[in-house]
């Protein structure tokens, strides 16, 4: 265990989260002084009040699905200071929130080895397949009243430290068949003010994961302000993720870092930050968490303390011929057009993926998605997380992401290794972003990129 100054240690008695004995916390090795990067679209000077990176967030998500062959002993606890379970759907009943059978057995597992190892566990609601009915279950007050209070039921069920909300998306659909209104963001707000008033809901860590612009307005384009939401969110994690995938008009990166400098803007985690940031999240407020204890860290200006990187486990594939997929040099080409009609099969994906059906009735089809120890079950990778043997590489210095081409196959990744987490660690320690959320957290393999992101913002865990 690291040692640290008894005055940082004093800070982490704000830390919100799940405290066991012995207490251990994540914390950078000392607090950095951090520049602005971004134009936070508000006051910096807090009224003289600052923000200090005196925490960090580590966390991901758990799917719950695949419990059987990644049991929640299996996670590397020691490396994050929350997690979260998914998923838990909503209904057509507001006063219902469901979660299957293979759920129920695992949650409590999971929530007592996260109490076991001091890490604060959060059930997430929602999730691509899981929004259909979120729209109707803060649609008016009753039917807020009856979501708070099965949300609440749930926390107090399963002994959960935080809800997780994830809903694919406020007034935009997802899945395609969600309920959607204009009044969504206005009534999620609502529900969360309630549910922030309720004896448990108030003791809650309250997240949402939110998609790479603010909520959408009644008139349908991005909420200008979101600053009411800060005050009730403990925090948000972007999902900076599938911004390039099957679904695209070319190859691209399923994560890029920045976008600025690519061909095509499709979504980035800066362009994201900025865009929330911009936003009003978390505006100008002086949140408890956000304060530095030690005076002399109350120089620095703002931070972006309640927002969190969504980080990506896994990568997209994609059939690329190679006289597209290699330049005369050998280069690889980052975006090359792609056959649909042979979308390779993703590690999880069967052969009869394309018929199985959504909760829309429609056919699931091939997600051709990778995790990253997939790409190395698959011989893309080598156990070391780097290009195997025959397999092309390329690191796109715009995206801040690999690509990898298997010539044979074929196919093409665009991804996720430890050279771009650790850019993400970088990034998110120089901007005063809270941390990091990886999805999903089985994914990885023998901790490279949770590593690689760790180290690169210089997380130590510390124990009382
Ligand atoms: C920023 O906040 C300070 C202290 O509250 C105030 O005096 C100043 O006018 C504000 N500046 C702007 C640009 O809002
Ligand atoms: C700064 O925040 C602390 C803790 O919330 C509060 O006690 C103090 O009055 C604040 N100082 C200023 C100058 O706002
Ligand atoms: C633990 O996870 C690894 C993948 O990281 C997997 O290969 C192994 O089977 C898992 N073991 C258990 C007991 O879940
Ligand atoms: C309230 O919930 C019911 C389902 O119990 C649903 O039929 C109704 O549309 C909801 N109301 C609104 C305004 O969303
Ligand atoms: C990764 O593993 C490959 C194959 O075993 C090996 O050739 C390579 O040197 C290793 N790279 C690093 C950085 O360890
Ligand atoms: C990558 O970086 C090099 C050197 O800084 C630069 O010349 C090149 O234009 C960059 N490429 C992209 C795609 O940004």
């Amino acid at each position: 265990m690291h040692l640290v100054p008894v005055s940082l240690f004093a800070t982490l008695a704000a830390l919100h989260v799940a405290f066991a004995m012995p207490y251990c916390g994540l914390v950078p090795p000392q607090p950095q002084p951090r520049s602005v990067a971004q134009s936070t679209g508000g006051n910096t000077t807090n009224g003289g009040n600052s923000s200090s990176p005196d925490q960090v967030l580590a966390t991901g998500w758990y799917p719950g699905w695949l419990g059987a062959t990644y049991a929640p002993s299996n996670i590397s606890w020691s490396k994050y200071n929350a997690l979260t379970f998914a998923f838990a759907v909503t209904t057509n009943d507001p006063s219902v929130i469901s979660l299957d059978a293979q759920s129920v057995t695992l949650l409590p597992e999971f929530v007592t080895e996260a109490g076991n190892n001091g890490v604060s566990a959060l059930l997430s609601i929602g999730g691509w397949t899981g929004s259909l009915y979120f729209s109707t279950a803060v649609g008016n007050a009753a039917n807020r009243s009856a979501f708070v209070k099965a949300v609440t039921g749930l926390a107090t069920k399963y002994n959960l430290d935080g809800i997780d909300f994830d809903w694919e998306y406020p007034n935009r659909q997802g899945l395609g068949c969600n309920a959607i209104s204009p009044s969504d963001s206005a009534n999620f707000l609502a529900f969360l003010q309630q549910l922030k008033q309720d004896p448990v809901g108030s003791k809650l860590i309250l997240s949402a994961a939110v998609g790479e612009t603010p909520f959408m307005g009644a008139n349908g384009t991005p909420m200008t302000d979101v600053s009411a939401f800060a005050d009730v969110l403990d925090h948000i994690a972007i999902m900076n993720y599938d911004v390039w995938g099957s679904f695209s008009p070319t190859v691209g990166p399923n994560s890029p870092l920045d976008d600025s400098c690519a061909p095509t803007k499709a979504g980035s985690a800066v362009a994201a930050v900025k865009a929330w940031t911009g936003a009003k999240f978390p505006a100008n407020q002086v949140k408890e968490r956000c304060i530095s204890l030690e005076p002399a860290y109350q120089t620095f200006l703002f931070f972006f303390c309640k927002i969190a990187l969504g980080v990506a486990a896994y990568g997209h594939s994609f059939h690329v011929t190679t006289s597209a997929a290699l330049g005369s040099s050998g280069n690889v080409n980052l975006y090359p057009s792609f056959d649909k009609s042979q979308q390779p099969l993703g590690d999880s994906d069967t052969s009869t993926s394309a018929s199985v059906l959504d909760p829309c009735g429609q056919p699931e089809g091939i997600s051709g998605v990778f995790n990253f120890n997939g790409m190395i079950a698959h011989g893309f990778l080598n156990s070391n997380g780097t290009a195997a043997n025959g397999i092309d590489y390329a690191f796109d210095n715009c995206s801040q992401t690999p690509f990898v081409y298997n010539p044979t196959a074929q196919t093409m990744l665009s991804y996720d290794d430890a050279r771009s987490f650790a850019a993400k660690g970088n990034y998110i320690s120089s901007n005063g972003l809270l941390g990091f959320a990886v999805w999903p957290v089985t994914g990885d393999y023998n901790d490279i990129l949770l590593g690689a992101i760790s180290d690169a913002m210089g997380i130590v865990q510390i124990c009382s």
